[in-house]
């Protein structure tokens, strides 16, 4: 481009001190307005806008250029910056107390007619928008998002290495590390049958900076988990991604704290409260009945199986006896709830496990509920005294196995919060949740299995019981919550070979097979392994609760949709049968399933 068309002033950038000045400004009209002769073009570029006005007794081919102006036309203007006319000033816009009088144009290029508009106030279908990112993109709101982001990763890059953090690279085409959810495989050409798998975080390879000595590593790093999609997941996601040398796990809070801390003030001018406040796992399960709990209301969980373990009421005695649990939640006014409010709670909870939700609600006139019948006048004044239940409630019941019980009224409870309006929209939460159980069993495979990874260290006061209790053996893992999503996990790892066996053994993962997928860590941990530890954070999902956005894709320049699919490049695609041929690889008939 011709040097003297070069932008002086980024369009939202004009202000009154340019007044009088000459400037030339590069970007896109959003919009062109006639006016009795006069000619009006909002012109967009990065920073905002700013009015141009085209005036006939003032250059009448520079007028008439003006007018063939369409939207998203991209064009390099001079002119000179002058107060609007009184009156006609606009306070929402930043530029809004001044105008450009133009008096040279020139077209850099035309824009076919759009697929939608450019504005941030859109009903435009998602799908749409992802076909065409790149007009979606030019909308202020996802620019100010992607702009944020990258002050957000400015901000922890400049933090980290500040403290004596090494950015250090680590390999996308790697071995599969277990972090619970399915593997990316790409074929290698060079060695046929064999695959590397995407990583999933790059948890190893961090473990190993350590053991080579680099005492303290982060990296902003993509990582990939081919797991069903959700609002807060993408298969492709980033994370910012650090490990630390001869630390425990306060010093990793510490430092950790501190960036989040840093983070909201340079992106936010926030200043958050510190320290965070934390919970155990099992404090966060009994009480929100979540490990991820948002605590920003109350409907705590009430534990009544001390009361009612003995009671004729057979699914509560039944449960008890079965080494599970009683568990209710008092809704306040929740009386009210219709009989659908109350089959719509059931559904909700079913797919969680319960095999039924047993409700009373607190009326002038008593109990009216399906299981009043089954318990005593001592057993419903102990129930109503331990919930703090007065007329008009409604109380809910969960009798299972703690992990059931409370999953299912912590769900609830978030249902519930929403349908009584009483989730803040606003503000930051922040939770740390400490000690979580370091093994869980899984029914379906008939084995126990790292609830965080099977890197994970055992907390010293517990080591005794691995042997004896294992599922009661608690980790020195900690995750970060923030409104109720987890956004970000780590732990101390363990540092001996020994132990590390032995865990993979208690995982079920006999020798040869953990030889095969880990023998080059154990192997490593044999050679001076400092006691080490950290952390990962999920930048997206930071950015979206940060931006108030409902989809962490919106924080993303080009993410995938539900289905993993990238709309804008049609990605994933068939390929030719030669790469194929090249790989050994032979695609088999999907099998339809009857
Ligand atoms: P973890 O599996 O808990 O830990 O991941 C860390 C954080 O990454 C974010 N996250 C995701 N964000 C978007 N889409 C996804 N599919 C997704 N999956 C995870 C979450 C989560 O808290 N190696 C360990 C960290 C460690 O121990 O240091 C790890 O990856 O916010
Ligand atoms: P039933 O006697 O099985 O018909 O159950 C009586 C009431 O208890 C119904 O309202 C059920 O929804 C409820 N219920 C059944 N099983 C459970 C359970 N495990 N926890 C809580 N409520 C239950």
């Amino acid at each position: 481009m011709a040097g003297d068309w070069k932008r002086s002033s980024y369009c939202g950038e004009v202000s009154q001190k340019d007044i009088g000045n000459k400037i030339t400004l590069n970007g896109w009209v959003q919009r062109r307005r006639d006016h009795g002769g006069l000619i009006f073009i909002d012109l967009r570029d990065r920073e905002g806008l700013v009015q141009l006005v085209f005036n006939p007794a003032e250059g009448g081919s520079v007028h008439e250029k003006a007018h063939e102006l369409r939207s998203e036309h991209v064009i390099a203007v001079k002119g000179v910056v002058r107060h609007r006319p009184e009156g006609t000033e606009n306070p929402a816009l930043k530029t809004g107390l001044v105008e450009v009088a133009a008096t040279e144009l020139k077209l850099l290029n035309d824009s076919a007619p759009l697929p939608f508009m450019i504005e941030d106030e859109t009903d435009v279908a998602e799908t749409t928008r992802l076909k065409y990112r790149y007009l979606d993109l030019r909308r202020p709101s996802l620019q100010k998002k992607l702009i944020l982001r990258h002050k957000v990763a400015m901000t922890t890059r400049n933090y980290l290495s500040e403290r004596g953090f090494i950015e250090l690279e680590t390999p996308v085409l790697t071995k599969s590390t277990p972090e619970g959810a399915r593997d990316f495989l790409v074929p290698s050409r060079l060695n046929p049958g064999s695959f590397f798998a995407l990583p999933q975080s790059p948890q190893l390879f961090k473990q190993i900076l350590m053991i080579s000595g680099f005492d303290r590593y982060f990296q902003i790093v993509k990582c990939f988990r081919d797991e069903d999609l959700r609002a807060d997941r993408q298969p492709e996601f980033t994370q910012i991604d650090a490990e630390m040398s001869f630390v425990d796990r306060e010093d990793v809070i510490e430092v950790m704290e501190g960036l989040i801390v840093t983070i909201f003030k340079e992106a936010l001018g926030l200043d958050l409260k510190t320290p965070f406040p934390r919970l155990t796992y099992a404090e966060a399960t009994g009480r929100f009945g979540l490990d991820n709990p948002d605590v920003r209301w109350g409907l705590e969980l009430n534990d009544l199986t001390a009361k009612l373990k003995g009671s004729g009421f057979k699914v509560f005695a039944d449960a008890a006896s079965r080494g599970g649990v009683i568990k209710a939640l008092c809704v306040p006014g929740g009386a009210e709830f219709s009989r659908k409010d109350l089959d719509d709670l059931t559904e909700i909870a079913v797919p969680f496990g319960a095999k039924g939700l047993a409700w009373v609600k607190l009326t002038a006139e008593g109990w009216q509920s399906p299981i009043a019948k089954f318990l005593t006048d001592v057993e419903k004044k102990a129930i109503e005294e331990s919930l703090k239940a007065s007329v008009g409630d409604l109380m809910l019941f969960a009798a299972d196995q703690a992990q059931i019980a409370n999953t299912v009224l912590g769900r609830l409870r978030i249902n519930i919060a929403g349908r009584l309006g009483m989730i803040p929209k606003e503000g930051f939460n922040f939770i740390w949740v400490t000690e979580f159980p370091m093994l869980e069993y899984d029914e379906a495979e008939k084995r126990y299995v790292a609830v965080h990874h099977p890197f994970t260290a055992p907390m010293d006061e517990d080591l005794d019981k691995l042997d004896t209790d294992p599922l009661k053996v608690r980790a020195k893992a900690y995750d970060l919550v923030l409104n109720g999503t987890e956004i970000g996990g780590g732990s101390i790892r363990i540092h001996r070979s020994e132990t590390q066996a032995k865990i993979f053994e208690k995982l079920g993962i006999v020798k040869e097979e953990a030889e095969k997928r880990f023998g080059f860590l154990l192997e490593a941990l044999k050679f001076g392994t400092p006691p080490h530890g950290g952390i990962a954070f999920g930048l997206d999902r930071i950015m979206a609760i940060m931006t108030g956005s409902e989809s962490i894709r919106d924080v993303i320049a080009f993410p995938k949709t539900q289905k993993g699919t990238d709309l804008m490049s049609d990605a994933p695609s068939t390929v030719d049968q030669k790469q194929l041929d090249e790989l050994f690889i032979r695609v088999a008939k999907k099998v339809e399933k009857a």
